[in-house]
């Protein structure tokens, strides 16, 4: 079991499987940048099914328990089920999720539970439509998406998380619609505070929508109780309707950051362990791994990365001046 320099283990992997989206939300991708002629990673940059497998065993034994993949958009790259089936046989892995934008749910839900996924959260900042086609950038409708968490709903993909990032002035005030809309369904939206997460979405503080005013606000309609942590380390802080009827959760990376309990590795699309979503790169395992190196090699690589690693990024914000070094986009980690 190896923990880093504030004695946090790893217990989460987060694997980008892909750079490539068919959004382009602006805090993200925004379209102004990523046009038409955008090149993604090349595919030899990009990692196997079999070396994110042999990569994903090594972790387990490092002390990885749960899989989150991750893009970019997960469901674009290829035979997506064959890489879950590869990663659910590893000994120790316990949690298999996908987080998506549910585009292509629809055709691939029965597919990814049969191999081995446990759940999935989808990625819906309004079920507004002239409001989520501003924010996912390509003009699409809602219905579709919906249509993709019907689909996980029916094929078993449980417990439903729907990711919603709240900008102040774009979405904030459609977030109570979505509350009402699945309240009851066992689907548990979760807002997420606007993050400063890559160096292309001009991140300001005024367009945050801190936690503690969104629960206020539910609360005051359908009024909540807060539950305790599914697990150590959870990002979400949980809130139950006291009707019984569900329950909603906050990430509050800016107003209440939680690194103290950060046990996330991820796994970049090009094969590089990044130790904090903020980071501004990663340790190279692609290299050694296409070079021979042996398990016990390149678990020494991953060791001494983690043991060295002292991230605690959204706790220092504060502190930190504005013009922070290059960070690592959001699409090539997966959030
Ligand atoms: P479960 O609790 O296992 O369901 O997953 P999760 O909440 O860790 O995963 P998800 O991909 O749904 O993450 C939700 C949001 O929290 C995303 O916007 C992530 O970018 C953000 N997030 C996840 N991990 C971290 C983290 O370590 N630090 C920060 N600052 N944000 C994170
Ligand atoms: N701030 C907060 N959340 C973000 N996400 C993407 N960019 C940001 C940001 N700047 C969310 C996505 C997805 C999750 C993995 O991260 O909407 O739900
Ligand atoms: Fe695509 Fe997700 Fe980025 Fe939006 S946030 S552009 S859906 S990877
Ligand atoms: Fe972990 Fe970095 Fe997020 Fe803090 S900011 S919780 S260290 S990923």
């Amino acid at each position: 079991m190896i923990q880093d320099r504030f004695s946090r283990p790893i217990r989460d992997l987060r694997i980008s499987v892909t750079d490539k989206c068919n959004f382009r939300c602006p805090y993200c991708m925004p379209i102004e940048i990523f046009g038409e002629d955008y090149q993604y990673s090349p595919k030899s940059d990009v990692l196997t099914f079999e070396e994110i497998e042999r990569l994903a065993g090594l972790f387990a034994r490092c002390g990885a328990e749960k899989i989150r993949l991750t893009g970019g958009e997960p469901l674009l790259r290829r035979d997506l089920p064959i890489l879950v089936k590869m990663l659910a046989a590893i000994p120790g892995i316990k949690d298999i999720a996908l987080t998506t934008n549910a585009w292509f749910l629809p055709q691939h839900a029965v597919k990814l539970k049969a191999a081995g996924l446990c759940r999935v959260t989808v990625s819906l900042d309004s079920l507004d439509d002239q409001v989520f086609q501003k924010m996912n950038g390509r003009g699409y409708g809602v219905a579709r998406v919906l249509e993709g968490i019907d689909a996980a709903i029916a094929a078993g993909l449980m417990p439903i998380k729907v990711n919603v990032v709240v900008k102040r002035g774009d979405n904030d005030h459609t977030l109570l619609d979505l509350v009402r809309r699945f309240k009851g369904s066992g689907v548990i939206p979760r807002f997420i505070e606007y993050m400063d997460v890559g160096n292309r979405n001009q991140w300001r503080l005024d367009h945050v929508v801190p936690s503690r005013e969104i629960v206020a606000a539910i609360d005051a309609e359908m009024p909540l109780e807060p539950v305790d942590p599914a697990y150590r380390g959870e990002v979400a802080a949980r809130y139950r309707f006291r009707d019984g009827s569900g329950e909603i959760g906050v990430i509050s990376s800016i107003t209440q950051p939680f690194c103290g309990d950060c046990t996330r590795g991820r796994l970049s699309t090009d094969g590089k362990l990044v130790t904090c979503l903020f980071a501004t790169g990663g340790t190279d395992l692609r290299t050694p791994l296409r070079d021979g190196a042996t398990d016990d090699a390149l678990i020494e690589i991953i060791a001494s990365a983690w043991s060295a690693r002292t991230d605690r990024y959204s706790e220092e914000r504060a502190a930190r001046p504005p013009e922070a070094s290059r960070k690592i986009e959001m699409y090539q980690i997966g959030g």
